[in-house]
């Protein structure tokens, strides 16, 4: 195998999604903490630290306590290289976690053990599904009282829809954990108090049928482990690779993110079964990864990451071939050749400049606003695209009204700005020559960083009107349908997007279907595809 074959095989990019709180911050610093990223877990003071690096421009964060945008670490361990994409935890930015999931290739779920499946857990699920990528579950906070870990499993079953495969199996929770039971080796891995991680811990292995372990767990507790297990090899499904690769199966594991227990065996199993970059679709048929040529597309675009700077960074996935940053690429929406400006990694708490990366890595370059979401970048002479990233379907809609006038100019900038960067969409009326702007969202709360963010960086104060419409659609055969001559239902509305597609926003959702049924040969979509 070639050096350069070899660094591509190593790479498992995968992102991290929870409800708030479940302890994903705490897992992906154990993480960095293997990896040798950071030096003592207890010198990192969790969150707030690792969220001050990454994102201290929005107070907002802190304010709420989410993290509302996503980043990204690079870390090795063993032989791999390892790239994590962070998401936001809060349901109201699961738009940017589509994109972040769109530069995955597998994703891991934490669940909190005593909370089960949460309302944003599902909804995020939902996103990971879309993408059709290997999901793994680790199953945090085993140290507190957690739920039964067969109703724990049933839950994650119905609720998300998933078949489940514990690879390890916890013994006793919260004040009477023991540790985990491995359903391959048939080893226990005993638990000791780490004092939330800052002391190493004496964890043992001890076979299930040694009478050591007698002198860990209780009687009680070794019948009632034994019991399950046999329930669990009748009950429970299989471990099987295809299924886990497909999306269809996930691996479930136990452990403590805090007290560092079962993150090292987690991680390990994670990194046999996860994949190695994966091929993609482009407009040219599947790019494999391990092709020459360079390529990559954006697939987030993030403002402000220094206050000091004002900079604005394109996040994107190498798709194939390395990146040399001495070399020129071609931006293939831009039409133009150039050469990656200030191309960067995170490297645990760390900006670094990079000069060469591999397919499955994610770079951040200086965008001086030329990048879109979804755009291809690739090697000069070749000209593809990679798919699309869908727009998601706003479901709550605002008109813009500015309180100084006399700020238009930096209003219309900020405004377009932050709807390139896809935190917000913007339309506008259709075909009126009103200068009236309607903001779209997904989730409530980007009205607030959209107000926030307005006044902090370019220091315009708006207000906004709530609009009644919850649905929207886009016209896909536009250059069919003459837009004027529309007729719809009174509460539909005729409005443009950015690149001046036409589109239409109802209140109801039976409104959808009369304007279909009135206007003959119409057709209308949830997503915008260009
Ligand atoms: P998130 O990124 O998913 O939002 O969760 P995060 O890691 O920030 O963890 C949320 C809280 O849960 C933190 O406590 C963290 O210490 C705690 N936690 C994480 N993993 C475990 C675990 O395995 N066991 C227990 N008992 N607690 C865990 P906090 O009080 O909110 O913050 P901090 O002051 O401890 O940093």
């Amino acid at each position: 195998m070639s050096q350069y074959t070899k660094e591509i095989e190593k790479r498992r990019t995968f992102a991290i999604i929870s409800h708030p709180d479940a302890g994903k911050t705490t897992l992906t610093e154990k993480f960095l903490l293997y990896g040798g990223a950071i030096n003592l877990a207890g010198s990192v003071k969790g969150k707030a630290t690792a969220r001050h690096a990454v994102s201290d421009w929005m107070e907002i964060e802190k304010e709420r306590g989410i993290s509302v945008t996503s980043s990204v670490l690079q870390f090795h361990y063993d032989d791999y290289c390892i790239n994590i994409l962070d998401t936001p935890g809060h349901q109201d930015f699961s738009e940017d976690t589509y994109r972040t999931l769109m530069a995955a290739d597998s994703a891991v779920m934490v669940i909190d053990g005593s909370k089960g499946v949460e309302a944003q857990t599902r909804k995020l699920f939902k996103v990971c599904v879309m993408r059709h990528i290997p999901i793994f579950t680790f199953i945090n906070k085993m140290d507190r009282d957690a739920n039964d870990t067969f109703e724990l499993l049933d839950e994650i079953e119905k609720e998300l829809g998933i078949a489940t495969c514990p690879i390890n199996w916890p013994i006793g929770s919260g004040k009477n954990f023991r540790g985990v039971y491995d359903r391959n080796t048939r080893k226990v891995l005993t638990f000791s108090d780490t004092q939330k991680g800052t002391k190493e811990g004496v964890e043992e292995e001890i076979s299930v049928d040694d009478s050591r372990l007698d002198e860990v767990i209780s009687q009680e507790q070794k019948e009632q482990l034994l019991e399950e297990i046999e329930l669990l090899d009748g009950a429970s499904a299989e471990f099987d690779q295809e299924q886990v690769s497909q999306g269809k199966l996930s691996p479930v594991f136990f452990g403590s993110a805090l007290t560092n227990f079962g993150v090292e065996t987690f991680l390990k199993h994670f990194l046999k079964m996860t994949t190695s970059p994966l091929p993609r679709l482009a407009d040219c048929g599947v790019v494999d990864p391990m092709e020459e040529d360079f390529s990559a597309f954006v697939f987030k675009i993030q403002a402000n990451m220094n206050k000091n700077h004002r900079d604005r960074i394109a996040f994107m996935r190498i798709c194939s071939g390395k990146f040399e940053a001495s070399r020129e690429v071609y931006h293939v929406q831009g039409e133009k050749k150039m050469r990656l400006s200030q191309p960067q990694q995170l490297m645990a708490q760390d900006r670094h400049v990079v000069e060469e990366a591999y397919a499955g890595d994610i770079i951040g370059v200086f965008d001086p606003g030329i990048f879109s979401i979804g755009d291809t970048v690739c090697a000069p002479g070749k000209k593809f695209a990679y798919e699309g990233i869908p727009t998601f379907a706003p479901e709550h809609f605002a008109r813009v009204r500015q309180m100084d006038t006399m700020k238009r100019k930096q209003f219309v900038k900020g405004i377009n700005q932050i709807a390139q960067e896809g935190a917000i969409q913007i339309f506008q009326e259709f075909n009126t020559g009103m200068e009236e702007i309607i903001v779209g969202v997904v989730g409530v709360l980007q009205f607030d960083v959209l107000k926030y963010r307005l006044k902090n960086e370019y220091n315009v104060e708006i207000l906004l009107e709530n609009l009644p419409y919850e649905h929207i659609r886009w016209i896909e055969n536009k250059d069919e349908v003459d837009v004027r001559r529309l007729t719809g239902t009174s509460d539909m509305k005729k409005v443009t997007d950015l690149k001046g597609n036409p589109l239409l926003l109802f209140i109801n959702s039976w409104s959808v279907g009369m304007t279909l049924d009135r206007n003959e040969g119409l057709v209308l979509s949830e997503f915008s595809r260009n």
